[in-house]
């Protein structure tokens, strides 16, 4: 028997190598990725070996990830809880994905992952793991073993001998974190206390609004069916957008967030997160919706943003209500193309300008100036008339009005 393991080259998912040999007598498979996390992942080769790993897997999804998960949840908006712009969540999908594909092809009939029994991480894994293949077995270590501490931790690497500087952070974060091309998150440590301030050197993307430089910074996107195709002009795949504007975001502030978020395990839960890049891209694309939707599209597609936005939080991303909703978005998207230009300035993303082939505004209509009989002001007087009808009549039998 086999198992495939999500491993990140860490001390902890290093201990699971061992502690899946050992409790399971089986034979593991390690599965890295970059999805833009900001470290190496071909040191993961090595330690696995180490480990006594022999079908190692370590591959570049940065394309995939933003093409194909990060792109279609920006066409609608996505916020959960009005705040997170769920870069955590958004990832999992894809792990869950390769994990089965790999046992697939390795012959393997289980998979395990390092999230712990108390978050989000391993529903998302999990779910997206039995809809993919039914019949897999899922080894949680978190929820199995006595390892709950960071001293017995250590003394089994001691026992086990597995090198301490398997530690892949140069020292050791008092946080919680994961990062990815879309966020970087924290959670614990000092965090825990919702009315305690994150201090400043935790933050590792963004300068602070206020250390921010005092001029603009510009830029223009261009948009192809919701999606960002160019910057300024010039061409760019989805990871390559990310990385750039991840890069002008942060350097102006931007996408810092601080909030309290419900996990879907029941309990509240204190997070900071720095999201640049999705925080310009968000505003963007609004601005650039806001030229080429129809009114009712709009406002139906925000009704129904809250509930793609949980589903994705929840780890339903390979559910059919989540193709169900995605079609519908992405069905929306055909004209939503054109350029929007953006100010940013301390900690601000801020749409300035935006045109599109594919406008639905008409400043022969809309102007407040003579606008040679586009429309009849005498119009409104019967719409307001009709509209108010069932009010009138309603004061009219003497229903109260406030
Ligand atoms: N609370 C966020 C979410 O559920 C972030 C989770 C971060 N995960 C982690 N393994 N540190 O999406
Ligand atoms: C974890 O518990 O593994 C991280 C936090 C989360 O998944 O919500």
């Amino acid at each position: 028997n086999k198992v495939v393991l999500a491993y990140s080259g860490g001390l902890d998912t290093s201990v699971i190598v061992k502690w899946l040999q050992e409790t399971y007598n089986c034979e593991v498979v390690t599965f890295t990725a970059d999805i833009g996390q900001g470290e190496e992942v071909e040191p993961a080769r090595t330690k696995a070996q180490t480990l006594g790993v022999k079908e190692i897997y370590i591959e570049d999804l940065r394309e995939e990830f933003a093409r194909d998960y990060v792109y279609p949840m920006f066409r609608a908006n996505t916020i959960y809880e009005g705040e997170y712009l769920l870069g955590t969540s958004i990832a999992r999908p894809l792990i869950a994905k390769r994990l089965i594909e790999i046992a697939n092809e390795t012959g393997a009939d289980a998979i395990s992952h390092g999230a712990t029994g108390k978050g989000n991480d391993q529903v998302r894994f999990e779910l997206g793991a039995y809809a993919l293949k039914p019949g897999v077995k899922v080894i949680a270590p978190w929820r199995e073993w006595d390892l709950t501490s960071r001293e017995k931790l250590m003394a089994y690497c001691e026992q086990h001998n597995i090198p301490v500087d398997f530690s892949s952070k140069k020292k050791k974060s008092p946080y919680s974190m994961d990062a990815n091309l879309l966020h970087i998150s924290y959670e614990g440590g000092i965090l825990e206390d919702p009315w305690a301030e994150a201090e400043e050197d935790m933050w590792r993307w963004s300068v602070s609004p206020e250390a921010a430089p005092d001029q603009p910074t510009y830029v223009e996107l261009t948009f192809e069916k919701g999606d960002i195709v160019a910057i300024d002009g010039t061409a760019m795949k989805a990871h390559e957008v990310l990385e750039y504007l991840n890069k002008v975001g942060g350097d102006n502030g931007i996408g810092r967030l601080d909030i309290v978020e419900n996990r879907y395990v029941g309990m509240k839960s204190r997070g900071c997160y720095e999201t640049p890049g999705g925080t310009i891209m968000l505003r963007a694309h609004r601005a650039i919706e806001s030229l080429t939707l129809d009114r009712e599209e709009a406002h139906l597609k925000d009704e129904l943003m809250p509930k793609y936005a949980e589903v994705i939080y929840n780890g339903y991303w390979w559910s059919p209500e989540r193709r169900m909703l995605q079609a519908a978005i992405d069905e929306t998207q055909k004209n939503v193309s054109g350029v929007v230009r953006m100010k940013l300035y301390k900690g601000n993303a801020i749409p300035v300008g935006r045109k599109s082939e594919q406008s639905l505004f008409d400043e022969s209509i809309a102007t407040f100036e003579d606008d040679a009989g586009a429309y009849d002001q005498k119009d409104a007087e019967g719409f307001i008339k009709l509209n108010a009808l069932r009010l009138r009549i309603a004061a009219g039998k003497g229903r109260k009005q406030s």
